[in-house]
């Protein structure tokens, strides 16, 4: 008999992750796969960062530094607020961490119970609920529509049934790109406030907008818990390193845990993400590159019967509504991959219920990438168009 596992490691897959292994699959079998479905940048880290590191390695120790990062980084972070938001942040608030991944694990424990309940956006990142689930804290999906550009309002989270404990909160959001004007957030912001409920925002898209503004929650509140990352504007993914601004009172609890879960973030990560904030010619370039793929595929769907998406304002993905093609989204891209060799992340990693309608495609690539895979996309898809 197989020995006991815990009820907290049975959560759902994320599904992206499998058609990622099926694409490297097909791609070592010697197929052609154009890869539209992971979120990752297909740039490295700037060129900055890479001389920070070359300078780095073989000086110093590299042993383990503070629990909740280096000084000059969190100092760096703090600025970072001032400059872009004009929002004033104690470096003592700043926890570095690794990746927004381990943000949310650190975050997540300080502010929430066994049982307590959090709302997440759905469609929404599967990570949000799936850590959530395995800490125990019960996950209350609010249903945004298309028609209302997905997003998350005060009268949905009033819907729900009964009373909350906190909120996730995505803007640019994953995997449908909606960006929350200055008024909607503060709306979420007050609702909070009011009723008690901690606020935490995921900000790792801010900085990739197409002709849109991100608000911090921090110009609105000191009382949320804001998550960053350098894995998406900044082009680090494997760097694993991201940051949060935490209420006063989280700041000793998050050390304690962050001591104990992790030690440190990574020392070599962080000693080169000092100087990716003077990166910013490159970072936009990069912006300015996903904003021409993005155009590419708006231009194609409609031609390939494909004529509703999320607003994709902000990040680098399509939600795009293939209801008038399939009922099942992951046999859908299972065949799409087999037969045109274009990867895409299945709208049910997102929405549960009815991402079955709903496949994400992700322009985080290259240009001939994007390029190649739209038309491929026509020749496969235009017969039933
Ligand atoms: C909305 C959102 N938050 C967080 C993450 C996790 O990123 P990381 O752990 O690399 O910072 C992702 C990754 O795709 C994401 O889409």
């Amino acid at each position: 008999m197989p020995l006991k596992t815990s009820s907290r490691g049975a959560i759902p897959p994320f599904i992206v992750m499998d058609v990622l292994r099926a694409a490297n699959e097909r791609q070592a079998a010697g197929g052609r796969v154009y890869h539209l479905e992971v979120g990752q940048p297909g740039t490295g880290a700037p060129s900055v960062v890479v001389e920070a590191i070359r300078n780095a390695v073989g000086r110093g120790r590299m042993g383990y530094t503070d629990a909740m990062g280096i000084p000059p980084l969190r100092r760096r972070i703090a600025r970072h607020y001032l400059d872009t938001y004009g929002v004033e942040v104690d470096p003592a608030r700043v926890a570095v961490t690794t990746g927004s991944s381990g943000a949310f694990l650190l975050g997540f424990l300080s502010a929430f119970d066994v049982g307590d309940r959090v709302a997440v956006a759905s469609p929404g990142y599967p990570a949000y609920r799936n850590i959530l689930t395995a800490l125990g804290v019960e996950v209350v999906e609010i249903l945004t529509s298309q028609a209302e550009g997905f997003r998350l309002t005060p009268e949905l989270l009033d819907d729900a049934p009964g009373p909350l404990d906190g909120i996730v909160l995505a803007s640019p959001a994953n995997p449908t790109g909606t960006v929350l004007g200055r008024e909607e957030l503060a709306a979420l912001v007050s609702y909070c406030a009011g009723a008690g409920i901690r606020l935490v925002s995921d900000e790792i898209y801010h900085g990739i907008l197409y002709g849109r503004q991100a608000h911090s929650a921090l110009e609105l509140t000191g009382d949320a818990v804001v998550i960053n990352s350098f894995s998406k504007y900044y082009s680090m993914t494997g760097w694993r390193l991201g940051w949060m601004v935490l209420p006063e009172e989280m700041v000793r609890p998050v050390e304690c845990l962050a001591q104990n879960f992790f030690i440190s973030p990574p020392t070599l990560s962080q000693v080169a993400a000092v100087q990716v904030f003077e990166a910013t010619a490159e970072l936009d370039a990069h912006v300015a590159r996903y904003a021409r793929n993005r155009s590419r595929i708006l231009g194609t769907l409609p031609r390939v019967g494909i004529r509703g998406w999320g607003p994709a304002d902000g990040a680098f993905y399509v939600y795009a509504d293939i209801s008038g093609l399939t009922d099942d989204s992951e046999a859908f891209c299972r065949r799409m991959l087999a037969e045109s060799g274009i990867a895409t992340t299945p709208g049910t990693d997102f929405d549960p219920q009815r991402g079955r309608g709903y496949l994400r495609i992700s322009f985080a690539g290259s240009e001939e990438e994007v390029s190649g895979a739209m038309d491929a996309l026509e020749e496969w898809l235009e017969p039933r168009a």
